[in-house]
């Protein structure tokens, strides 16, 4: 398991470095560097003991243990690790905080394994940065008023996306005095803001969403976005805060069933289904079937009552990038409207 386990946070490591993370990419490589060295991580690892480093990757286990940590520090649980780790306008300290993580994880153990077990549960709200070009291109070719769905919400802070301000490489949108605001590096045309953007009605789901009414949910969101990114730190607590005050509501439900049972065109009306890095996560049978519902609802929709599928997913073969991709019934017309940074950061846009 260990040389599995050092490949898998060196590797974790690298795209923590690439994604802006330099702090997260420091400890793995300290912790990588120990477990070389005999640490053994207090047993913390060993639910992965069968698995290779593909299955640790694709199971987030370094995430899921700088999650712990990082749940710790917001809480805090551990003065000595908060007190080394980023803070705004005092710089991150790794060589101290990952002295700090190996005092803790011996110390708080049965907490982090706790912590660890289950999957991450994360909810990126600069994704809406990317998904609403999609959503103003609907309002634009429709004229009409939306009806929106979401699948795999998480806590839901995407569903609230029309209540953000965005700057789009200078062209704004959204309510001026909106407490989330969100820009972007874009590049390509400009976004049609000048769409008659309106939402009638929202749902969602997620086969485990987040209660942001429960204080410890709320921190285990905050845990997984990464201690160095104040920006994203900030704009999620805005966010919740904003979905908190809304009363945003997220269904515990599969995708598959709830799309079948739930999502269906209206006359008047532009039907939208949207996801975000969340295809990925259903095995290849609810895929098949969850293709096969949005089909069926796009064979339904007619001139006067529109569907269209939103969604920004890892862009084979590369899966570094992401795309954002629309198909627009009655015709089933398909196009790919951007390519995107994973978190929102930059957004190429083929309009
Ligand atoms: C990586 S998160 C992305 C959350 C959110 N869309 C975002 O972009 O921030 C993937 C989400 O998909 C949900 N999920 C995975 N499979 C699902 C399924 N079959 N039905 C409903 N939700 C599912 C997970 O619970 C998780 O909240």
């Amino acid at each position: 398991m260990t040389d599995a386990l050092i490949q898998t946070f060196r590797r974790q490591g690298r795209a923590c470095q690439n994604l802006g993370s330099p702090f997260h990419a420091a400890l793995l490589a300290l912790a990588a560097d120990d477990l070389e060295g005999g640490w053994d991580g207090a047993g913390l690892f060993a639910p992965w003991a069968e698995a290779d480093a593909m299955a640790m990757f694709a199971d987030a286990v370094p995430l899921r243990f700088l999650g712990g940590l990082h749940d710790m520090v917001l809480e805090g649980a551990d003065a000595e690790l908060a007190a080394a780790y980023p803070a705004p306008g005092r710089a991150a300290d790794p060589a101290r905080a990952w002295a700090a993580a190996r005092a803790a994880v011996a110390a708080r153990t049965e907490r982090l394994a706790a912590f660890m077990a289950h999957e991450p549960q994360t909810n990126e709200v600069r994704r809406s940065v990317c998904l609403i070009g999609g959503f103003l291109e609907v309002a634009r070719a429709s004229g009409l008023p939306l009806q929106v769905f979401e699948i795999g919400s998480s806590a839901g802070l995407n569903l609230s996306f029309d209540r953000y301000r965005y700057d789009l490489g200078g062209a704004c949108v959204g309510p001026a005095d909106a407490p989330v605001r969100l820009d972007t590096d874009w590049s390509g045309p400009a976004a049609p803001v000048d769409a008659p953007l309106q939402v009638a009605a929202r749902a969602a789901c997620d086969r485990r969403p987040g209660d942001l009414t429960d204080p410890a949910q709320r921190r285990r969101l905050l845990a997984y976005i990464w201690p160095d990114q104040f920006e994203r730190l900030g704009r999620i607590r805005a966010a919740i805060d904003l979905a908190l005050e809304l009363g945003v509501k997220v269904d515990a439900a599969d995708a598959v069933a709830w799309t079948r049972e739930r999502v269906a065109p209206r006359a008047g009306r532009a039907t939208v289904l949207f996801h975000s890095v969340f295809w990925q996560y259903m095995p290849a049978e609810s895929q098949a079937a969850l293709a096969a519902a949005i089909a069926d609802v796009g064979a339904r929709a007619g001139a006067e009552a529109p569907f269209a599928w939103l969604r920004m997913e890892p862009a084979p073969p590369s899966m570094a990038a992401m795309e954002v991709r629309l198909t627009l019934w009655p015709a089933g017309e398909d196009r790919v409207l951007a390519e995107v940074h994973p978190h929102g950061a930059w957004v190429k846009w083929a309009g």
